[in-house]
Order: C-alpha cells, then sequence, then structure tokens
C-alpha cells in the first residue's frame, strides 16, 4: 500500500467540465476512493460578464467548497447573500438551491464533490419565503493565530449519507514537526512550503500541491514556513457516527 501520493501542481493538467469558464484539475481521488469521491482544484478562465450559474441545485450527497484565490457571490436558498472569499469554506448538501452570482476574475477553489458524478438540475428562483428542509454550513476563515501552529476546525457536518470535517492549519511553527489529524484522507497546501513526512518517505510541498493519504496512517509536517498553510479533510460515511 502506498504511504502518500502527492499530486504537484508542477504537474497539474487542466481540462474542461461542467461550467465553460472553469478549468479543471483532477487530484486523484476517484480511482483511489473506488469511484465514490472527487477531489478537485478549479479555476475560472472566462470573462467576468459570463461568470454567473443562474439557480440550479447539484444531485449529490456532499460538495465542499473551499476558496483558495479571490472570491465568490452567491445566493442560497433559505440563507441570506453571501460573499466567500479566499480562505473561506461552505458545505453544501445535495439538492439545495443556490446561484452563484458572481466571480472574481481570480477565483479558484479547492472543490470535493460525493459522488463525482451527479446531475445538475436548472431551477428557477425559489419563492424567498420558503425554507429548504437542509442547509448549507459556512466556516469562515479565522484570523491568523500568531502564536504556536494549530489545526482549527474550520467547517464540519453531516449531510445525507456522508459527513465531513475541514480543518486549517495556520501559523507559525518554526522547524518543530506537527501531526496531521488522523483519519483526514485529503490535504492540501494553501500557502508556503513545507516537508510532508509519512512512514515510508517525505515530499516537499508548496502551494496548490494535494495529497492523498491513507486514513490508517500517521503523517507529519515539518520545515514549514512562516506563510504555510494547509487543508485536511476527512470524509466518512454518516453511517459511522
Ligand atoms: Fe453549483
Amino acid at each position: 500500500m502506498i504511504d502518500f501520493e502527492v499530486q504537484p501542481l508542477s504537474q497539474a493538467v487542466w481540462g474542461k467540465g461542467g461550467r465553460s469558464f472553469v478549468e479543471y484539475r483532477d487530484l486523484g481521488a476517484v480511482d483511489a476512493t473506488d469511484g465514490q469521491i472527487r477531489f478537485e482544484h478549479d479555476r475560472v478562465v472566462g470573462s467576468a460578464a459570463e461568470m454567473q450559474t443562474g439557480w440550479h441545485c447539484h444531485h449529490l450527497d456532499l460538495q465542499f467548497v473551499y476558496v483558495l484565490r479571490g472570491w465568490l457571490r452567491l445566493k442560497v436558498q433559505g440563507m441570506a447573500d453571501m460573499l466567500i472569499n479566499e480562505g473561506d469554506a461552505l458545505i453544501l448538501p445535495g439538492g439545495l438551491p443556490h446561484d452563484e452570482t458572481s466571480f472574481s476574475d481570480d477565483y479558484e477553489v479547492l472543490h470535493i464533490l460525493v459522488p463525482p458524478k451527479y446531475d445538475t438540475e436548472i431551477l428557477g428562483a425559489p419563492d424567498s419565503e420558503s425554507r429548504p428542509a437542509k442547509t448549507a454550513t459556512l466556516g469562515l476563515s479565522a484570523p491568523p493565530t500568531g502564536g504556536s501552529a494549530r489545526w482549527n476546525v474550520l467547517c464540519a457536518d453531516v449531510t445525507n449519507k456522508y459527513g465531513l470535517v475541514a480543518k486549517e492549519f495556520r501559523g507559525s511553527a518554526g522547524d518543530d514537526a506537527v501531526l496531521l489529524p488522523q483519519g483526514h484522507q485529503f490535504f492540501f497546501v494553501v500557502g508556503g512550503s513545507a516537508v510532508l513526512g509519512g512512514a515510508k518517505g517525505k515530499s516537499q510541498v508548496s502551494r496548490a500541491d494535494a495529497a492523498l493519504l491513507p486514513d490508517d496512517g500517521v503523517h507529519s509536517l515539518e520545515q514549514m514556513t512562516h506563510d504555510f498553510r494547509a487543508l485536511a479533510i476527512r470524509i466518512f460515511k454518516a453511517a459511522r457516527l
């Protein structure tokens, strides 16, 4: 069994997908999870005028969004209009109507989709008085701690059949090694660089490098730069709660 597998930004392959104004980078989770989960890095490439989606919903179990760069304005049925910025996260349950109304030109996002293939349904604007059965969970970026390095829970929720916990690491750790939270299978470097270690080796990782981690292994970070930031995400079947 592999210890961990890094998907470096330097070897990224950007492809087409569901939106004409977005380029998609698959981070290799579909095969590693027997087709259950897609882990991808997306960036906008179109002109601002065409960057809007209209009301729609996705028929899936779980959608997680983390803004890497820029901002997104969106409406979610039953919630106040949102502006989500760099470092903010959102868990959207399947079937929840939403409308991504505008994006910054430099918008980049980390995206996790369970399952990888799903249908998108175009909808009309919902009645503003109606409340959906499920709501989105917003995880706002924490201010820099300035103190000892630690993992903050950015957001956590159980929607439909799956649960998700996203932890954000930020802070200056000097040369001290930090253990990654165990059971978190998806790792992504938001900024800076560090050395990711496991039982069988080490790998230098920097901005927008991703790694898939076996969920029973112990992994560490060392030699972190002062601006190092990363996400660790765990996805589990809700029945395991
Ligand atoms: Fe959407």
